[in-house]
């Protein structure tokens, strides 16, 4: 894919043109049901559902990182909290998540385009998790070739749910109180009122979606004028938690957003933004 600026738009448009064409209400619906699994059967899922993945992972903008999709997966990855406490997997597959930090979009642009594969996953029937913090970032690194500028922000276990999840599992979501949403007021500090129904129904998508330790730290605002409609995804507070960038969790509520406002039929694409500003929808 043609290298682009890293101040380039960013836009799940691109993946309108494919022939077998997107269908933004199946990714509205995973979205609403995805979370976040741990568990898996060990069988590898079908291959031609792997390929589909790459496929898709291959036409995301190349300025918002890139996201590897291994088969099989030989190496045990995941390392879990305190002597492998609350560890993810084993799982027969695997998502890398690299993020492109000289001129591309950074931790945004990687949130971004890991979630659209994993939107994409949830609707094949495969299970995923954000993996941010604990992961072996060398046994990773040799599952690919990273090029200069790269680094692995995150990964995910992939395969089939296991119809059981393990005791760590079920630990680790009363601890992460994962199921556990902001209100909407919370997340629109001014306010919804007047606002048109695609970016409230950008802000319910986007609720939804996965942040480590589940700290949801996304807040939105509209601006109007120049005859267009932004939505603008911005922190919660500057200051990082967790040595996992907060904005990796806003490029993640991005894609949620775009997705909403596809499926509500508002075309769009992201503008860069800087400071506690992470990015706006600006709805054509
Ligand atoms: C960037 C990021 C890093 C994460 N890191 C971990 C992790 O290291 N271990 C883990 O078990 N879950 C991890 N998670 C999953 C979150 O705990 C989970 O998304 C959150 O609790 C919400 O739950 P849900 O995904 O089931 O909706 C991470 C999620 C994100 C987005």
């Amino acid at each position: 894919m043609a290298a682009e600026d890293g101040t380039a738009q960013l836009s799940l448009g691109v993946l309108e043109t494919a022939a077998d064409g997107l269908r933004w209400n199946e990714w509205y619906r995973a979205a609403e049901k995805r979370h976040s699994i741990r568990t898996f059967l060990p069988d590898q899922p079908e291959e031609v559902l792997l390929r589909g993945l790459r496929k898709l992972a291959e036409r995301l903008p190349a300025s918002a990182g890139r996201v590897e999709v291994i088969s099989r997966l030989d190496v045990d990855i995941f390392t879990g909290i305190v002597g492998g406490y609350g560890k993810v997997g084993p799982s027969p597959s695997a998502m890398l998540f690299v993020e492109e930090s000289t001129g591309g979009w950074g931790p945004s642009g990687i949130g971004y385009a890991g979630e659209a594969v994993v939107l994409e996953a949830t609707r094949l029937g495969l299970g995923t998790c954000w993996v941010g913090g604990f992961f072996d970032p060398v046994l990773a690194a040799g599952l690919l070739e990273l090029r200069d500028g790269e680094r692995i922000a995150a990964v995910s276990p992939l395969g089939i749910p296991a119809a059981r999840r393990s005791l760590g599992e079920r630990t680790l979501k009363a601890m992460a109180r994962s199921h556990k949403r902001k209100t909407v007021g919370e997340l629109t500090p001014e306010g919804i009122e007047n606002w048109p129904d695609w970016a409230r129904a950008a802000v319910d998508l986007a609720r939804l979606a996965p942040s480590a330790v589940n700290r949801q730290p996304w807040r939105f605002s509209m601006e109007s004028g120049a005859g267009c409609e932004r939505l603008v995804v911005r922190l919660d507070e500057p200051k990082d938690t967790y040595r996992i960038p907060k904005r990796l969790d806003c490029g993640i509520a991005m894609a949620h957003v775009e997705v909403a406002a596809r499926a509500a039929g508002k075309q769009g694409y992201w503008e860069r933004r800087t400071g506690q500003d992470v990015a706006a929808f600006v709805a054509d």
